[in-house]
Order: structure tokens, then sequence, then C-alpha cells
């Protein structure tokens, strides 16, 4: 009965009568596997075999681009655009679109169109959003397959800023639509805007970017409402540094961004406005927080609830942001809605900033707080001043800080589509050379696998460096893999998880092989060092099969190239560092995670499905793939074979298995009748016979007719995380 109260405690939150209780509200503290399950899920009506990149190729981006700017400057009764022209608000969309990029997963960012969907879709810090899109509505209506949600918002963006007179540096297509609503950490706080979690200890949590639940970045207000520019400087550069930004490019964005639009908050909001579009009735048919102050619309909008412009023409490009912030001296003082924002000190005298909508009217420009902080953050106000005395640099670090926000989850240039895209090639950009050699035939590659096993190099180690080279991909912003193969250099060569000293060898020998091969080989043929690797590890693999008694071939495809050490920004790169790594049985202190959840989210990194991680897993541990060596998980008498005993072992009832005394985290299985130790496992491998699901999984890997197939689907999953950053394949 205890236990019957206990669980019906936790269950306070009962789904409403009708609908189902998920297993995640019944047992919250159960592994949630449902990330890795969109990636299996049939929810993309587009079907298979849609080539976006194909479809994008059809379109004329001139004609794209002639009707956005016509939806610009034509206002609609429904929400008519603020001085006539809708391009600010677009602005507005596409940053919030981008600004949910974080550096430390890759997740966030304009790619997927995400802000269609909850929960960023009702987010506080879109409200009105939902309007800017449907005023696209028409031109992706009309455009259909050829441009996506995403890249049309991102477009939309840059066709804004060229329409008020600036010069963007480019626009890539290439941002295929999301489905349904990814599955985000974005802090466990339950309250809008509340942030009494993600500050624990003292440092905004990882890998959290944003300084509340709810906001893209920072409260404009200062933190946590405090209106000091000092500090909020300090948030900022906090943040905008996770969404991979410097000082330099967060004073261009904000002071650029800035220059342009207005505020909304004519009234106040718990008076006016209701409920956001995840909770709005029926029949505003996906519209939320309706306004029933006033007009509801125009000079009555309330968006965020401070007030203002901060520039004499909000519809232009020009250095007002900087003249006025420097220009004035700011005091404190209060918008309609209530919410602390700044004006001149002589406001009265400096009203150049006309209505949006009311004609003949006048206002002084405004601030944020954290539009202070460009002028009183000492580093933030030197960057703003240089910026101020060269209108010139300042459009130039604008117009490459834009690209940049707008182009950072899309990866490398090999995904960029179209004819905007600027022939500058950027450090961000992770660049790989073009391959201008001749590629291996596939009698090359036969030669070098046999040479590969021929040196001494043994399964593991092949295997393990394999995985180290392709698994640093991330599919939340496209970068990493084994293209460029930036394995050999700093800082991905010296990461912990990949064991530096064995790495070092393994790369010196493979290098010497493929040196030997591009010295010997005729007519401009080479071998990468990038391909030689993943060469590596599929001979191993083909070996390790062949021990078991299965002949397999691994498909490799050449056409990989090197990047240099002087092509990498080591910075920018040391945020795809794994702190665990369940694949390779790694685990560290630093992990954000616990084992389990850092290998699911491994695993949604590298775009598997439950499946896909569950061979992957299984297979690593019998080839002897783990970190170090060590034993942990590999149930097996044969090391170094490529079986289905991981499977078939764990789930057999011959081994106890009981938490280790000596080593916390771990685990010891025992023979059932001596008692005597047979296999050691972390969390990791156990969660296969312990997770209902993981168990079905793991299961058919395991029973007698499987066994063949199990090697097929290792070598299936393996060879696509070879591939995952092979984009000149797709
Ligand atoms: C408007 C906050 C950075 C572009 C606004 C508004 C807020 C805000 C509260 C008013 C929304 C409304 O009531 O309608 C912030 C904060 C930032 C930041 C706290 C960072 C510290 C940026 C950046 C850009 C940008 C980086 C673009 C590069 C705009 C534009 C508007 C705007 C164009 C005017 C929208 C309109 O006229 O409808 N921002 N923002 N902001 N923001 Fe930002």
């Amino acid at each position: 009965a205890v236990a019957l109260a206990t669980a019906l405690s936790v269950n306070a939150n009962a789904a409403p009568s009708g609908e189902p209780m998920s297993n995640q509200d019944w047992w919250p503290n159960r592994i949630d596997l449902q990330p890795l399950r969109m990636n299996a899920e049939k929810s993309n009506p587009m079907g298979e075999d849609f080539d976006y990149a194909e479809a994008f190729s059809q379109l004329d981006l001139d004609a794209v681009k002639k009707d956005l700017e016509q939806v610009l400057t034509t206002s609609q009764d429904w929400w008519p655009a603020d001085y006539g022209h809708y391009g600010p608000f677009f602005i507005r969309m596409a940053w919030h679109s981008a600004g949910t990029y974080r550096v430390y997963d890759g997740r966030g960012g304009a790619g997927g169109g995400q802000q269609r969907f909850e929960p960023l879709n009702s987010w506080p810090d879109n409200v009105s959003l939902d309007k800017a899109r449907r005023l696209l509505w028409p031109v992706k209506q009309k455009y259909g397959n050829a441009i996506s949600w995403a890249d049309l918002m991102v477009l939309a963006g840059n066709v804004s800023l060229e329409s008020m007179g600036f010069e963007t540096f480019g626009f890539a297509g290439g941002r295929e639509d999301d489905w349904e609503a990814d599955v985000v950490y974005w802090g466990s706080e339950r309250e809008w805007l509340g942030n009494d979690k993600r500050f624990d200890g003292g440092k905004l949590e990882k890998p959290l970017a944003a300084d509340h639940m709810g906001l893209i970045y920072v409260n404009p207000e200062g933190p946590n409402g405090n209106p000091d520019p000092v500090a909020a400087g300090h948030r900022i550069r906090d943040t905008f540094g996770r969404m991979a930004m410097s000082d330099e490019e967060t004073v261009a964005l904000i002071a650029g961004g800035h220059t342009f639009g207005k505020a909304h908050g004519a009234h106040k909001p718990e008076k006016c406005i209701g409920a956001a579009p995840g909770d709005a009735p029926l029949e505003q048919q996906g519209f939320g927080w309706e306004n029933k102050c006033g007009k509801g619309h125009s000079e009555d909008t309330v968006t965020s609830g401070l007030e203002g412009a901060w520039s004499a023409n909000p519809i232009a490009w020009s250095s007002q942001f900087l003249d006025n912030l420097f220009g004035f001296e700011w005091v404190k003082t209060k918008s309609p809605a209530g919410h602390t924002q700044w004006e001149p000190e002589n406001a009265e005298q400096v009203k150049f900033v006309p209505d949006a909508h009311v004609e003949g009217k006048r206002h002084a420009p405004m601030m944020f707080t954290t539009d202070l902080s460009m002028r009183f953050d000492p580093k933030y106000r030197e960057i703003a001043e240089r910026f101020h005395k060269n209108p010139q640099e300042f459009q130039q670090a604008f117009a490459k800080a834009w690209f940049k926000l707008t182009h950072r989850d899309l990866g490398p240039r090999a995904r960029y589509l179209g004819d905007e895209v600027p022939e500058e090639v950027l450090s961000w950009q992770d660049p790989i050379p073009e391959v201008d050699f001749k590629l291996v035939d596939e009698r090359d590659v036969k030669n070098l696998k046999a040479k590969v096993l021929d040196s001494g190099l043994t399964v593991p180690q092949l295997v393990r460096t394999a995985w180290a080279s392709a698994s640093s991909f991330r599919i939340t912003d496209m970068r990493g893999g084994a293209n460029g193969a930036r394995i050999r250099l700093a800082p991905q060569k010296d990461w912990p998880v990949n064991n530096p000293q064995e790495l070092a060898s393994v790369l010196e020998q493979l290098e010497s092989i493929q040196k030997d091969f591009n010295r010997k080989a005729r007519g401009g043929k080479k071998i990468s060092m990038a391909d030689m690797i993943v060469l590596g590890g599929a001979a191993a693999i083909e070996q390790a099969a062949k021990q078991a008694g299965y002949d397999v071939t691994v498909p490799f495809k050449p056409g990989r190239n090197d990047a240099t050490q002087e092509m990498t920004d080591i910075q920018s790169f040391s945020f795809l560092e794994r702190k665990a790594d369940g694949f390779r049985n790694y685990y560290s202190s630093e992990a954000h995670l616990a084992p389990v959840d850092m290998l699911i989210d491994s695993a949604n990194l590298l775009d598997l499905s439950v499946p896909e991680m569950t061979v992957l897993v299984g297979g690593m541990r019998t080839l002897g793939a783990n970190y170090n060596g060590s034993q942990h998980g590999v149930f097996t008498d044969k090391p170094g074979a490529l079986s289905n005993d991981f499977f078939v072992n764990l789930l057999s009832m011959d081994t106890k298995w009981s938490k280790s005394a000596s080593e916390k985290g771990l685990y010891e299985g025992k023979d059932r009748k001596t008692g005597k130790l047979k296999w050691t496992a972390t969390p990791v491998d156990l969660i296969f016979g312990s997770n209902s699901e993981l168990r079905a999984v793991a299961e058919m890997y395991a029973t007698n007719d499987n066994d063949e197939k199990f090697v097929n689907d290792f070598v299936k999953a393996w060879t696509k995380v070879m591939t995952l950053d092979r984009f000149d394949l797709k």
C-alpha cells in the first residue's frame, strides 16, 4: 500500500481523463529514448525520396527576393507594419530563429525551422513572431518545396536588411525543415522566465546558453530585472559566447540589430494579452497573444513590454544606435507596460523619432539596460567606440556577424546552396581543402587494407581510431566527423577520450602507409589521412567478422581530404569534445549527464536510432574497442571477433549482477552457480538488459537466427557513422 501510495503521489500531475499517461509520467527516472525515436519516425510528409538540395536548385532566388521585398512594404490590415515596413520585425524573427543556437551541443539554431513548433513558437521571447511567419505564408505557398521555412526565415531577414539599405555578406540555403518539435533541454525551470535552477553553483549550467527559460538570450532589463548595464554586460558576454560570438561580433550584432525597428509595450500585458499560441483557442488558428486593448495592434501592440525605437529612422541602416548610445546621458524610466528602460535625460528636447503609426506624433529614442552595456562594459565600450568612429568597419563587422549568426548551424560549406554563397572562407566553417587529386580505386583499397592489417596495428586500435575520428560529428550543427582528419590536429588529438598517446602512435603508422602509397602511386593518385583512418577501421571490422566466421565487406568511399592546423579554430573546435562516449565505454567527471543519458545524447548527436545505437554498442564491445582497452562490457571469450556475444551473455541467466563493492558506478557479473567473477560492466552496458525497450532490441540480436543480421546491421550502422559528414556524396 505504501508503494502504491508513493506511485500515486508521484503522479499528481496525471493526464486529463481519456488521455494516456506516458511512461515518462509514471516513471520519471526511467531513461527517455524519445530523442532517438525521432530519427526513425515517419513524420516527414515529404517522404524519404525528397531531395531538398535538388528542389532548392530549381528555385529562382531573385524572384523569391523580389516577392519578399513586396511583402515587406505591403502593410496588412490584420497586423499593420510599423513605419510601413516589416523589415525590422522580420530581422527579429530571423535572429530569434538562429539565436537559439548554442555551442556546447550544437542544438538550437535556424536549421529545421523549429520556431514553427512549440516550445519556441510559444516562448515569451517570441511574442508576435507568429504574425511575422504568417506574413510570409504567401511566399512559402508560392515556392513550396523549393524553399524550406527554415531557409525562408533567414532569407527574409537578409532581404529586410538589404531593403533598408544594408549590404549583407551573403546567403546560403540548405536548411531542411523539421516536421515535429525537437527534443532539446532548455533548462529545468517549470516557469517562463524562471532562472532559479540554471545558475546553481554560480555559473550558467551547460549546455544552456540563455539566461532565462523562454528567452533567446538575456533579459533586456538586466540580470533578473536588475537595471545594471555592467552586470548585464557580463551576462551578455557569457551567453553570446555560448552562441559562438566574440565581443566584437556581439557589439556588432546588438548595435546593428537595434538600429532597426522598435520595442512594443503600449499597455500592461496582464490586462491585455491572451494565451500563447500553444494554449490559444482553436478559432485563432495558430495565433496567440490576442491583444484586447485598443486596436490590438499598431500603436497598441504589446510584445516585450518595452516601448520605443533606437534610431530617428528605424527602417534605414545608419550608425544612429551608436550616435545615440554615446550622445546622450541615459536615465531610467518605465515603459507604459511598466518595464524598466532608459531615456535621454533631456528626453523632452530630443523627440526626433517618429511614431510607428500615428502621424505627427514624435518620441525620444530609448535604450534597454542591455543596450547600455555596449557603453558601460569597458571591453564592449572600446569596440563600440571604434565602430562609432569607423562606420565602414561597423558595417562590415555586422554583415559578417549576421552571416555567422544565421549560418552557424548549417554546417560546412559543402552544405551551402544557391548563388549568394560568399566566396570568402571563414574559420568557423571548419574548412577542408577541395580534393585536387585522383582517388584510389578498388584495387588500391584492397591493397591498402592488407597493408594496414599487416602493420601490427590491432583491431581495437584501428576501430577506436576510426571511431574517434568520425564520432566527433554532431547532426545538430553538422560539425565534426572524419573528413578533414582533424583527429591529427589540436585540439582533437589531445582529448582524453581519444587516448592521445595511443592515438599518436596509431596515426604515425597509418601515416607511414599513406606516405608510402602516395610516393609510389602514379598519375596524381593519392589517399588522404582522413580516408586512411576510415579505411583502417573498415579493414579491422572485416577481419573481426572473418574471425567470427562471417565474410563481409565494409563499404568504403574515398574522397575525404585533410585540413591543416592553420585551418582549425582551436577554441571553436573544442566545443566538439565528448566528455563521455558510451560506445567506447568512456566517462569523465566533466560529463554533464549520467553515463546512460550521455550515451543517448551521443547517439542522438550521431543521428542514430535505438537499434543502431544498440548494435553499435554491442559490436564495439566484442571488438574490444573500449577506451584504454578496459574490459567492462566485453562479454565474450573471443575479444576482437565481431559476434553477438555481448547480447547473448548479457541476457544469460547464468550470470547474476551486483554493484561492485570496491568501485563506485561499476557492476560485477558472477556465475550464479560457482559465484566466480565472469564479467564487469558499466551502467552503459547493463542498461541493455535493464530497460525494457532496450532489452527487447538486445533480445532480437541475441537470438540464434539473428547472429548474421547482427553483423550486417553493425556494418551498416558503422558505415553510417563513418559517412555522416560526407555531404559531397549526398
Ligand atoms: C527588438 C531584446 C539582440 C534585432 C527587441 C526587443 C527586445 C529585444 C526586448 C523588443 C521586442 C518588441 O517588443 O517588439 C534584445 C536583447 C538582445 C537583442 C536583450 C541581446 C542582448 C538583438 C540582435 C538583433 C536584434 C543580436 C539582430 C542582429 C532586433 C530588432 C528588433 C528587436 C530588429 C525590432 C523588432 C521590431 O521592430 O519589431 N530586441 N535584442 N536584437 N531586436 Fe533585439
